[in-house]
């Protein structure tokens, strides 16, 4: 087992075993005895029993997980920020929420005010923008509860989605074990607290106190019109300044698939932040200051004397560093030159400053490629721009006694990280430890930041945990002001489970494998016959939004925090979760209407009607699977897992496809006329559309209409 999975195994044992305290807690509960606890003794008797035996094979397995020493490690994936919630990964459903009143730690992270899943606004606030339910009724609960018992101190707030009802709340259980009361007389004295909201239609009681909320039909309705008129709107949800550093290459090397990853997973987080409003900063941190400069300006000065006055005509960085690398390890003058380089370099030489440049802009351009290729939109920023700030944190840590000595090197140690940071070399030369403290307080100090995210690989978790450490030591970094969150993720693996690779054991260059991927979505579109429905320009754009597509959704469906499989074959199936066959169901849903000759203007004014009926079953659970998306994205800012977005767009597909198969949107008599559209249906159609595209939009990819 590897430590992410490792991990991931853990988390999911903690969680049941949640779950099975919660469950064995309103199950004492119940033993007390009541008319009605004895009523629903016999099914609990049995939930009982296979939850001692699940709970003994839990035991069993979490001592065996509590012997691999690491652990405790691989589990601070987000340092100094305490998630309260794991996301177990099952399709379809949100993981219970317990949401007590928010603490003074989340509330000060939150900048000082509580998080919109906290705060009950009023209906009339959800005319214009779409309401997150559960985060609404979670709060309408919290306060049921703090009326009815003012004396309990932060209880657990669960709703749930529901079979019984459209939502359940499973708070009275472990509320009457801590004040050894009825349960079933506790969920009623919540059920008469909850104040009269035009969220819900009634509530009622069953079991051993389960309060079951039915949502008003009238409120659902004014939603799904709002969805349509004015498209998904973001919830209620406090501005911050959130500055996210992703992708961050480095300069004069090639762009790897961990890059890639940063990439894709940081441009989505960033969107996502964006449209709940946040005030965002993209930083692209690139490596563009360090040693490997001397001897890249040496390599340069040989082979192109002339770079000061013409650009170098290199097409290939990569090999240039190859072997003006090959030279530095092997050829001593050349090595010697290479030092000197340095010393100019940071001694400011115009001449080496102009050849440091032209190799940085080479770069640049390669990677800009890249961004343009996948829609990602970053603001450079390399580490030389921290120069002078690194000048000056040397300085006032010297000052304030907290580097010590250590074999020539200046290192600092903080409470709670093992490794200390090393903040100057034994030659007197700044690192990678130098330069993220001074960016830090220049992320907090000089934008403002009240939000920090960094998007790298796993392997650097270590490197952010001492980083947050010491920062917070030497008093920059508050953590009741200021979130910080490290976004690790794991490796890419190729399909015979090893790092990914090409045939002859080199790194995979990402320029290659977006060629690779056009490629093949292109097979694959023809394959399809697809190259004879559409015009040239139509099959260009379905083919470029399948390839980029796929890469990305392939790498966000899947819990970031473990290693994944790249398998061109996988994410190009067009059946089962992933984007190409998202996609396509995207271009159904919107053909449905097109085929019915409406146009989307008149879908609109169909809704604007607000006559959207929700009487069947399936047009009522289309409605609130599609209402859901606002508590899915705020849920999102918990912990940064993006794969349960994409697991969302899944369900709505899959739930529309119920709904497709049991409600006639457009109905034809046998000779394929037809004879009666439903406008009703084709709102509905229209909404899934709406919110299947923000999905889309929010995870990077683009959409066509046809396909
Ligand atoms: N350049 C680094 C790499 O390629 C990532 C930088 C991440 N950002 C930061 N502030 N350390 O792994």
């Amino acid at each position: 087992m590897s430590e992410a999975e490792l991990r991931q195994h853990h988390l999911r044992v903690v969680k049941m075993e949640e779950e099975a305290e919660r469950l064995a807690s309103s199950l004492g509960a119940l033993m007390t005895g009541t008319a009605e606890a004895l009523e629903t003794k016999g099914l609990v008797d049995k939930e009982l029993t296979d939850l001692l035996n699940e709970n003994k094979k839990l035991k069993y397995r979490t001592n065996i997980l509590k012997r691999v020493e690491s652990l405790d490690k691989q589990v601070a994936i987000m340092c100094d920020y305490p998630s309260k919630r794991l996301c177990t990964g099952h399709v379809g459903t949100l993981p219970p929420v317990a949401a007590s009143a928010p603490s003074p730690e989340r509330v000060a992270q939150m900048g000082g005010k509580s998080s919109s899943s906290d705060t009950i606004l009023s209906p009339d606030s959800f005319k214009d923008q779409m309401c997150n339910i559960l985060g609404q009724l979670e709060g309408i609960f919290s306060r049921a509860i703090q009326s009815a018992y003012p004396e309990a101190t932060s209880p657990v707030v669960q709703i749930q989605l529901s079979k019984h009802a459209d939502y359940q709340c499973n708070a009275a259980m472990a509320l009457a074990k801590s004040l050894k009361k009825n349960p079933r007389e506790v969920g009623e004295k919540i059920l008469n607290n909850v104040a009269t909201n035009p969220l819900i239609a009634k509530m009622d009681l069953s079991g051993p106190g389960f309060v079951n909320v039915f949502l008003n039909q009238d409120f659902i309705r004014q939603q799904v019109t709002n969805l349509v008129m004015k498209g998904v709107t973001p919830p209620p949800t406090t501005p911050m300044r959130v500055v996210i550093d992703f992708s961050s290459p480095n300069i004069a090397k090639e762009m790897h698939v961990g890059h890639l990853r940063s990439t894709v997973i940081g441009e989505s987080i960033a969107r996502l932040m964006e449209f709940l409003g946040h005030n965002v900063l993209r930083l692209n941190h690139l490596g563009d200051w360090g040693t490997q400069f001397g001897m890249l300006i040496a390599h340069l000065q040989d082979k192109f004397p002339n770079f000061a006055t013409s650009p170098p005509p290199i097409s290939d960085l990569q090999t240039f560093y190859k072997e003006s690398k090959a030279r530095f390890d092997e050829d001593e003058p050349f090595k010697k030159r290479a030092y000197e380089a340095v010393v100019k370099l940071q001694a400011h030489d115009p001449k080496h400053i102009k050849g440091w440049e032209e190799i940085c802009e080479i770069s640049k351009k390669e990677f800009k490629k890249v961004y343009k290729r996948l829609g990602v939109v970053l603001v450079d920023r390399g580490e030389s721009f921290y120069q002078s700030r690194m000048e000056d944190i040397v300085k006032s840590l010297g000052a304030a006694g907290m580097l010590e000595e250590d074999e020539g090197r200046k290192v600092m140690f903080a409470e709670g990280a093992d490794i200390p940071l090393t903040i100057v070399k034994s030659d007197g030369g700044f690192t990678y430890d130098t330069s993220d403290m001074a960016c830090m307080k220049q992320r907090i100090e000089e934008e403002l930041g009240q939000w920090l995210i960094y998007v790298t690989d796993a392997g650097q978790s270590q490197h952010f945990k001492t980083l947050f450490a010491c920062a917070k030591k030497v008093g920059f970094y508050a953590p009741d002001r200021i979130r910080v969150s490290h976004v690790p993720f794991g490796v890419v693996l190729g399909e015979d489970k090893k790092r990914f690779k090409t045939r002859s054991g080199e790194t995979v260059r990402l320029v290659d494998l977006l060629d690779e991927g056009l490629q093949r979505s292109e097979e694959k579109l023809r394959e399809k016959e697809r190259d004879k429905a559409l015009t040239q320009e139509e099959f260009t754009r379905a083919r470029d939004a399948v390839a980029y597509g796929c890469v990305k959704y392939a790498d966000l469906s899947h819990d970031r925090a473990r290693d994944y499989v790249f398998s061109f074959d996988r994410m190009l199936d067009f059946r089962g979760n992933t984007a190409a066959y998202l996609l396509y169901a995207l271009t159904r849903i919107r053909s449905i209407a097109r085929t019915a000759g409406v146009s989307s203007e008149e879908v609109v004014s169909m809704a604007q009607k607000g006559t959207v009926e929700l009487d069947h079953e399936k047009e009522w659970k289309l409605a609130r699977t599609l209402l859901k998306l606002p508590d899915v994205l705020i849920r999102i800012t918990d912990d940064l897992y993006l794969h349960p977005l994409c697991e969302y767009l899944y369900e709505v597909s899959s739930v529309f496809t119920e709904f497709y198969d049991n409600c006639y949107c457009v109905e034809k008599d046998s000779s394929g006329k037809i004879v009666k559209i439903n406008n009703n249906r084709l709102v509905l159609c229209e909404a899934t559309a709406a919110v299947m595209e923000k999905c889309f939009f929010l995870l990077g990819i683009n959409t066509v209409s046809k396909m």
